[in-house]
């Protein structure tokens, strides 16, 4: 059987578990749905349309064999070439992307992106959120990954979080019961986010608007603005990533279309022509300077799925 007739029938077999309402679509490419705009396609690509049908889906999963990806805003990951032979889940239904607010707090879906809670955050004079506006990503990649910027963390500003496991049970936690550390958090290895609760601290609109300016100023004067997955690596204990690229004399390095940034050492972009094989090999060939020359172990923060 090949792999497209296979998808079909995966396809029609889980479009019979949920509502007409959810999306599903084969052979789904994947490198549009990514800021770094490289690698193959989903298998399965699907967008559930309520709580119901996403543990369907869930379920689908579990009974099939069938690996399961949650796909946020793709600015954090990387797909290998050969595309993703299992259910890409798309969180993007208007059910899971809601952002309400209620007093100091901010109720807010997975699929909802982090620049529209920075917004709503504003508009309601709640500060401590502003650090979220630059990161181009969705509230439920920014939990799984306690995403951060500016000295601010995802984690700092959560009340609670709601989940759901591979049984399809959703539950509701507090942060207190949540372990968490920088740019992991290791509930999402066993749990899907569905949203969570921030609080905001009450603070002057003008206060406010302020700090999102110094951010966005500071984010354009280091950052490039070519596509990437932002940082590549999380920062060693002892030196940013970015620092030590640039001192290991890498800018500007490249694999094919993928090359070290100018701007910002810790960020590859695309130059539009790049493969993700590009993309690992450069990265391998950083990890080995790194480890010969400064004995450090550099890990990837990017997420990297899919085969070959
Ligand atoms: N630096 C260099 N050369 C470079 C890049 C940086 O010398 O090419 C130096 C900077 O001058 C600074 C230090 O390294 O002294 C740290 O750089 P930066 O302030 O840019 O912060 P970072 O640690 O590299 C972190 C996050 C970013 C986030 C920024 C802004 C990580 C891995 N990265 O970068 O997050 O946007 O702070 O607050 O924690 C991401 O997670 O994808 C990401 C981009």
């Amino acid at each position: 059987m090949n792999a497209t007739l296979q998808s079909s029938d995966l396809a029609a077999e889980l479009a019979a578990r949920v509502t007409a309402a959810t999306v599903i679509r084969r052979d789904e490419p994947l490198a549009k749905r990514t800021t770094m705009r490289v690698g193959g396609p989903a298998h399965i690509l699907v967008e559930p349309a309520s709580d119901e049908d996403l543990a369907a889906v869930v379920r689908f999963c579990g009974e099939q064999r069938q690996e399961f990806f949650v796909l946020g805003r793709g600015s954090n990951l990387l797909v290998r070439d050969g595309g993703f032979r299992g259910v890409v889940i798309s969180l993007a239904a208007a059910h899971f992307s809601r952002v309400t607010v209620d007093g100091e707090r901010l109720r807010c879906g997975a699929g909802a992106k982090l620049k529209e809670v920075a917004a709503a955050a504003k508009r309601a004079s709640l500060g401590g959120l502003e650090f979220l506006e630059g990161i181009p990503g969705s509230v439920g990649g920014a939990l799984r990954m306690n995403a951060g910027a500016m000295g601010g963390a995802t984690f700092d500003f959560v009340e609670s979080v709601r989940v759901m496991d591979r049984s399809g049970l959703i539950g509701e936690l507090s942060r207190r019961a949540i372990a968490v550390e920088y740019r992991s958090c290791r509930l999402f290895q066993t749990h899907l986010a569905l949203g969570c609760v921030f609080h905001g601290v009450p603070a002057p609109r003008e206060a406010i608007e302020a700090k999102l300016n110094e951010f966005n100023r500071k984010r354009w004067e280091a950052q490039p603005a070519k596509p990437s997955a932002g940082c590549t690596f999380k920062n060693p204990a002892t030196i940013p990533a970015g620092k030590l690229v640039d001192e290991l004399g890498l800018k500007g390095a490249h694999v094919g279309g993928a090359r070290v940034s100018q701007e910002h050492g810790n960020f590859i972009v695309n130059d539009g022509r790049a493969t993700a094989a590009d993309v690992l090999r450069l990265i391998e060939v950083i990890r080995q300077h790194a480890r010969a020359e400064r004995g450090i172990e550099l890990e990837t923060e990017v997420e990297i799925i899919g085969e070959d």
